[in-house]
């Protein structure tokens, strides 16, 4: 960081000296915060492909090496290795939890699993069909209401305790959004079960038929979790940050971080994979047709589950889901035709010469939905399930952007191109 080297900006003859700024991977920018202020001018830059709104030490993403590390540690060497609730205190403090502060996050997860049981009454409220989605924002929204120290933390209170409310409460109101919505009474947390094999106990397990813990199961779901646990600045992390620079509470904040993710265009894609294989399944279109369509410049469609603003190689998240997806299918002897369409999509994606001068790969998205599909996870509960990972991601960047001195609430500006001074008759 910091810099002995400038990027010199020549505007009406005058020439302007900004810092440049290197991470310590080697990313390279030019400090551009005094420009204003020195220039008039400001930069324009929509949807912020080429802007760094902040420096951070969490997340490491190489979009054109497709590398992703978490505190420095390699995804690969996390998934499918650690545990969800391990990764969750790697994003939060910084390093892995030794034996002591495992079993301490432990037993304040267990602690504070119990949604307040005034708070199951708001299920009655929404009508049926709601999209879990938006029945998690609401829900969180209105946790600050039953726990209104929030509206007053900062760091030298307990964050700890709130984010870990959080992360723990999440799971239940998942687990009985669902539980609502398929008519079934909800089902508890209990203190001897592990996070995840909690999670899909209180989503599975039901009077009549009680839930058999597969500790397979419970493994690839940690798995899924890690994978989307955090990915620096994306536009639900950016969301977090810019509502939480107005020091607005942590619920509100995730709140947002929600509904930011359920869009198609994000965290809903997912959701809309499923649907786009579903289509092609049923004779709707072949594969190649849906191939051609979304090569279309005058169809609004796209193939879902591909491409993305990072990654202009294969998502390392994907390669992993991929793998994961066609061991648990195997092992629950599961054939879904829609492993076999999406992997006809890739493969014929993959050797089309749009997607690879556009640099097209599958994201996250693409496989995920298809794994959930394999342990029993209905559609509209994919998006929940990659919120529910993102969280601890989440909170960890409020909580570096909140210890951060230099930070400041984020309004960008822009440039008017409406009316000029228009008087009224
Ligand atoms: N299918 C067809 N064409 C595509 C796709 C796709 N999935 N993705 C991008 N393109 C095209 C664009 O139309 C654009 O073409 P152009 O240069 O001729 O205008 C070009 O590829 C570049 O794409 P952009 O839209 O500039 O990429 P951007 O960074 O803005 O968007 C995004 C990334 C939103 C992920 C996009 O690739 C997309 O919509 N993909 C499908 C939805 C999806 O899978 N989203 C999940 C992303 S991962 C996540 O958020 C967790």
């Amino acid at each position: 960081m910091g810099g002995t080297h400038f990027a010199e900006l020549k505007i009406d003859g005058k020439t302007f000296k900004f810092p440049i700024v290197v991470g310590t991977e080697g990313e390279k920018a030019i400090d551009i915060s005094t420009l204003r202020k020195e220039t008039g001018y400001v930069t324009l830059d929509p949807s912020f492909a080429n802007t760094g709104a902040c420096c951070s030490e969490i997340t490491y993403v190489n979009g054109e090496c497709g590398i992703l590390r978490y505190r420095g540690i390699p995804i690969e060497d996390l998934a499918g290795k650690k545990l969800f609730i391990e990764v969750a205190y790697l994003l939060l403090h910084g390093n892995l939890p030794t034996e002591d502060q495992y079993k301490q996050f432990s037993i304040l997860l267990n602690d504070h699993s119990l949604l307040h049981e005034d708070m199951r009454h708001f299920f009655d409220g929404f009508p049926r069909g709601s999209h879990p989605m938006h029945i998690m924002s609401t829900m969180i929204n209105s946790m600050a209401t039953f726990y209104p120290n929030v509206d007053t933390l900062s760091l030298s209170e307990d964050i700890d305790t709130t984010a870990t409310r959080l992360i723990s409460t999440f799971r239940t109101m998942a687990a009985f959004a669902y539980k609502k919505s398929i008519g079934e009474p909800p089902v508890y947390p209990r203190s001897d079960l592990s996070y995840c094999a909690n999670f899909l106990n209180m989503m599975f397990d039901s009077p009549v038929k009680p839930y058999k813990i597969d500790p397979e199961i419970v493994d690839v779901m940690n798995l899924l979790l890690i994978i989307h646990a955090d990915h620096e600045q994306n536009c639900s992390t950016t969301t977090v940050r810019t509502i939480g620079s107005a020091q607005v509470n942590l619920y509100a904040t995730i709140s947002a971080g929600v509904s930011a993710l359920s869009g198609p265009l994000h965290g809903g894609a997912n959701q809309a994979v499923i649907e786009m294989l579903k289509k092609i399944h049923s004779g709707g279109h072949s594969a190649a047709q849906f191939i051609e369509m979304a090569k279309n410049k005058n169809n609004p469609l796209k193939l879902m589950g591909f491409g993305h603003r990072v990654y202009k190689s294969y998502d390392p998240r994907a390669k992993i889901i991929k793998e994961a997806t066609r061991r648990i299918l195997k092992r629950l002897e599961v054939k879904d035709p829609l492993l076999d369409i999406a992997m006809e999509l890739e493969a014929k994606a993959l050797s089309d010469s749009y997607f690879i001068e556009k640099k097209l790969y599958p994201n996250v998205d693409f496989y995920s939905g298809i794994l959930y599909r394999a342990l029993g996870f209905p559609t509209n509960m994919f998006t929940v399930l990659f919120a529910l990972g993102r969280l601890p991601g989440w909170i960890a960047h409020w909580k570096e952007m909140v210890s951060d001195d230099s930070s400041k609430i984020v309004r960008p500006r822009q440039i008017y191109t409406g009316r000029t001074l228009t008087h009224l008759e």
